[in-house]
């Protein structure tokens, strides 16, 4: 029996190498972005396996949308066994005073909203499916954990994911559902293209800081994929093991 994930931010990055690593293991995925070039460039590259899976162009702030695709899904496949709750955006370094409250908002609107519509729908469809329960992956990051300079509506978001992913574990106990999260820290993406160059750190100098292979990233998020549900890993951090997080620099 094939498998149902459905992935959020498939459309570049730590999603669509998860993604590609699901339909690899034999899942059916739904790809999921607001961008569908960059959609069908992930179909694509799934080759054999992309028989199992669908595109889907939809904006995760948009709960309508989030609803309307949840629906396909099920339609198509009959259930869903694994959210991973992972499209998300960063802002460029910004003092709170002078944060744009558009600004604020579509961070607010992404990383938290947007999560918390997939999560709710997901939730929703696996406690009322036959077999009942799934998976729940959300993407936090090192920033629910500590800050970087000038990253107020990042980290906030960050932050709040944590309570998303405690709060819907122990709502998602009596029904099956496994809620996790997977904390990364610099792994080669488009989001930390910059760190490689030099970013800010928090004693004001400039340093390029470590980034770790998205193979690292894409093992862990399979082994909490993979887990039975009776098992769950709450909380784990994956991250370029010099970066500057542990030690206060
Ligand atoms: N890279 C790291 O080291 C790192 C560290 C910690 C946490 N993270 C987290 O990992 C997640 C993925 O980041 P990444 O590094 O893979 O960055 P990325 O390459 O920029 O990917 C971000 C993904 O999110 C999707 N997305 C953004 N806004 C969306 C929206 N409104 N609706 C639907 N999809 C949306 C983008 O797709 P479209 O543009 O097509 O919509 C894209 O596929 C984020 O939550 C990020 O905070 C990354």
């Amino acid at each position: 029996m094939h498998k149902v994930a459905v992935v959020t931010g498939a459309s570049s990055g730590i999603g669509k190498a998860c993604a590609l690593a699901l339909l690899q293991d034999g899942w059916r995925v739904a790809l999921v972005g607001r961008r569908s070039d960059a959609l069908q460039q992930t179909l694509a590259e799934a080759g054999a396996h992309s028989g199992n899976a669908l595109a889907f162009s939809t904006d995760v702030c948009n709960d309508q949308e989030v609803a309307s695709m949840f629906q396909s899904v099920v339609q198509k496949w009959g259930r869903v066994d694994l959210l991973f709750n992972n499209a998300g955006i960063s802002l460029p370094h910004t003092l709170p005073g002078d944060m744009a409250v558009d600004s604020w908002r579509k961070a607010v609107d992404t990383n938290l909203n947007g999560a918390f519509y997939c999560l709710s729908h997901a939730f929703k469809q696996m406690q009322t499916q036959t077999p009942q329960g799934g998976r729940i992956i959300n993407n936090g990051s090192i920033s629910a954990h500590a800050p970087r300079p000038g990253s107020i509506a990042y980290t906030a978001t960050k932050h709040a994911i944590s309570g998303l992913t405690r709060a819907a574990n122990l709502d998602g106990r009596a029904f099956d559902i496994a809620v996790g999260q997977i904390d990364i820290g610099n792994v080669a993406s488009d989001m930390t293209e910059r760190m490689a160059n030099g970013i800010l750190q928090a004693d004001g100098s400039i340093k390029p800081e470590a980034r770790m292979d998205m193979s690292s990233v894409v093992e862990t998020f399979m082994t909490m994929a993979k887990l039975p549900l009776s098992s769950n890993i709450l909380f784990v951090t994956v991250m370029a093991n010099k970066m500057p997080f542990v030690g206060r620099g």
